[in-house]
């Protein structure tokens, strides 16, 4: 398939509830151009995985949603956590080394989240008819809430960074990305990924519904599926049904 590369449409908001809610209205209300972008510096609401929410100082971080249409089947679902993840990595990658990623898609700098990504997905049948690319990147901010396991690169590196660079870095990593997975190179998407999946061929801690578990972490199938060998062999487990510790 020809790729057709990002268009830089952005709607810079001076707050918005979630950047992530406000694409989805852009959606519903037309065609959005892909590549359309909604950002803001005053994300009220943020939204993250699992029902949380993403907190996010005023002024301080990069909180931006852009919508794709990636013309994959749904089964390849998870090629979209690979491509935002590596977009993510690489987009920050140049001022902090030490970036990985957990699986399936927290950015982390050695056990500390820098950055998160909430993908929301709409379906036409078999296919993915569009997508909506949440990330959230802590640049600026140095104080994180009691509890929450954050870093920041100004933490990292005791520097102030321009958000709006960081923002393009990101983006541009994405349309390179994209345009991988749009000619369908999912083996090279998965090989990048693996590289630097946080916890690679370590032994690890997890919980399930039985309980705490040890295992090493072996890498993630085709089809997104988290692979640890434990003592009875190899598991594969979705992201519902397993947590693990860092
Ligand atoms: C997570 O790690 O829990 C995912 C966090 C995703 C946060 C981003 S910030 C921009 C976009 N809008 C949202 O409401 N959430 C995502």
């Amino acid at each position: 398939m020809n790729y057709k590369r990002l268009e830089p449409v952005f709607f810079q908001l001076d707050s918005v509830d979630s950047t992530n809610t406000y694409a989805a209205k852009l959606l519903k209300e037309g065609k959005p151009l892909n590549g359309t972008a909604v950002l803001t510096k005053r994300q009220i609401l943020g939204k993250g995985q699992r029902g949380n929410s993403w907190l996010s100082d005023p002024d301080l971080n990069l909180t931006f949603s852009v919508i794709v249409y990636p013309g994959i089947s749904t089964e390849r679902v998870y090629f979209l956590n690979m491509v935002t993840s590596l977009a993510v990595l690489s987009g920050i990658s140049t001022l902090s080394d030490q970036v990985t990623i957990k699986w399936p898609n927290d950015i982390l700098v050695g056990t500390k989240k820098i950055a998160g990504i909430l993908i929301e997905n709409q379906f036409r049948g078999e296919q993915i008819s569009s997508s909506i690319l949440g990330i959230g990147v802590n640049i600026n901010q140095v104080e994180f809430g009691p509890g929450l396991n954050a870093t920041s690169l100004k933490v990292l590196t005791e520097k102030d960074y321009s958000i709006d660079q960081i923002f393009e870095s990101i983006y541009g990593h994405l349309d390179f990305y994209l345009n991988i997975l749009m000619e369908q190179n999912f083996g090279l998407l998965s090989k990048l990924y693996r590289e630097r999946l946080f916890g690679l061929e370590q032994e690890r801690f997890f919980s399930d519904s039985s309980g705490r578990f040890s295992g090493i972490i072996k890498g993630v199938d085709e089809d997104g599926l988290l692979m640890i060998l434990r003592k009875e062999g190899l598991k594969k487990y979705d992201l519902k049904e397993v947590r693990f510790e860092l």
